[in-house]
């Protein structure tokens, strides 16, 4: 019997295979564009190792294509297949992949769940599991499920630093701002081309309205990213969204423009990087030219993916945006609760992604006070549909900015108070803020708004 480089045993034919499948997972860690490179190695070196075929599938999940999650189920078979001579880890890495190809996320991160308790360093498993309680909105399990694990792991396990970085994001998370900085800054100067726990930096820039240390932050760590995939456009997106902040128009832009919007890119998370960063820079009124035209039309031929609502409403808001309400019409009639029966996802759709999407076709067409019946009740619930704080703030913004055009003040108002009170550091905070006081005939309180945001924009 084998054991990879953390002393767990693997079913393999050699030790080549085993030395390709630690440099696959050392990769993956990384966000690496050679992950896969190092997958054929592994494949070419043992065709009939079961974690290969684990791994496969798991990465064609990770992709959130239609085309691909066939393959991870073909990837499923031929894992049963092995799984005779597979050891009970192994073999519960198949059940957590059956689950995720069944759409069932919790079942499959419960599993990997169950794997950790016995196999604390099984970083494949916490890894995932980290991904699916991201794509839960479970940001208290995130930080939870890392730090169960801690006590198993010190410096001198292999890829301890990304561990350390999974606890640094699942505090910025959960809030801890303080924590996950100290962490995940000893993290990165530790592995400086570990660009998720950069990226969990980022993050608490982000919350804290710290735009200035994160433009230092991103920039300076910039040259480490060469060897990343796609993952590196995301954190370039939060470079962008610094300077949103700062309102350097021009520069997000740019920045869409030269490193975060490859046109060429159908992946989910580019595209809903980019439709995010459009919307929000139109709602402070930039122009942005004809970009719009692209997403919409990789929008239009993703309707009927229907993999995670996160993704959905990001596509239902380029069709809208564009006008073309059919396509977003149909997107949200597309999304019925049979399809989904027996997945995580079902309930979620149904309860979230549906109003969520019904508010931004409402918004795109004019009727802001529709948005707001249909967004304002579902507004905590939103996290649901995954994905970061960062992330969900273009639909707080969209509810802040409905309300306001509906003059429905009070409420714009009092959404701006809880907004100004955890960041009060935000610039298009106060500066709605002194629109929500302007339409109460609070001027005195609006100017001060107004110069709460210009003295934000002029510090530094
Ligand atoms: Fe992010």
């Amino acid at each position: 019997m084998f054991k990879d480089e953390r002393g767990l045993e693997l079913t393999a034919a050699n030790a080549d295979a085993v030395a390709h499948f630690n440099a696959m997972i050392n990769a993956y860690l990384g966000l690496r564009l050679d992950t896969g490179d190092h997958l054929k190695a592994l494949f070419a070196a043992d065709s009939s190792m079961p974690m290969a075929h684990i791994v496969n599938g798991y990465f064609f999940k990770l992709f959130c294509t239609p085309v691909l999650e066939a393959k991870a189920k073909e990837r499923l078979a031929s894992a049963r297949a092995l799984g005779d001579g597979a050891t009970d880890r192994e073999r519960a890495h198949i059940e957590a992949l059956d689950a995720w190809c069944r759409g069932d996320l919790v079942g499959a991160t419960a599993r990997w769940e169950d794997i950790l308790l016995d196999h604390p360093r099984d970083v494949l498993a916490l890894r995932l599991a980290h991904f699916t309680h991201f794509y839960l909105g479970a940001s208290d399990q995130m930080r939870d499920s890392i730090a169960r694990v801690l006590p198993y792991w010190d410096e001198t396990t292999p890829g301890y630093w990304f561990v350390q970085g999974f606890h640094a994001f699942g505090l910025e998370e959960s809030g801890d701002y303080a924590a996950a900085e100290a962490i995940g800054r000893q993290a990165v100067e530790k592995n400086p081309e570990d660009i998720w726990t950069t990226h969990a930096v980022a993050h608490v820039y982000e919350m804290q309205g710290r735009h200035r240390d994160g433009v230092k932050w991103l920039t300076d760590l910039a040259p480490n990213w060469g060897a990343c995939n796609n993952f590196a456009y995301h954190t370039w997106w939060h470079l962008g969204l610094y300077h949103l902040e700062l309102e350097q128009f021009d520069r997000v832009l740019d920045l869409y423009d030269t490193r975060f919007r490859n046109v060429e890119s159908e992946d989910y998370l580019d595209i809903t990087n980019a439709i995010a960063m459009l919307w929000r820079l139109g709602e402070q009124g930039v122009d942005v030219g004809d970009r719009w035209r692209e997403l919409a039309d990789k929008s239009e031929t993703k309707t009927n993916d229907h993999i995670l609502a996160f993704i959905d409403v990001h596509y239902g808001m380029a069709l809208a945006v564009e006008k073309r309400f059919d396509a977003a019409d149909a997107l949200a009639a597309s999304m019925p609760k049979a399809k989904f029966t027996d997945t995580t996802e079902a309930p979620i759709y149904d309860t979230v992604g549906r109003p969520l999407l019904g508010a931004i076709i409402a918004y795109e067409k004019g009727d802001y006070r529709r948005a707001v019946e249909l967004l304002a009740p579902v507004r905590y619930d939103v996290r649901r549909i995954g994905g970061s704080h960062a992330q969900r703030d273009l639909f707080q913004r969209l509810l802040i900015s409905a309300a306001l055009k509906a003059d429905e003040y009070r409420f714009a108002r009092a959404l701006l108070s809880e907004r100004t009170a955890l960041n009060p550091n935000g610039v298009w905070g106060w500066k709605r803020t002194a629109d929500a006081l302007d339409g109460l005939g609070a001027l005195d309180d609006a100017a001060r708004a107004r110069e709460a945001a210009s003295s934000l924009l002029s510090d530094g």
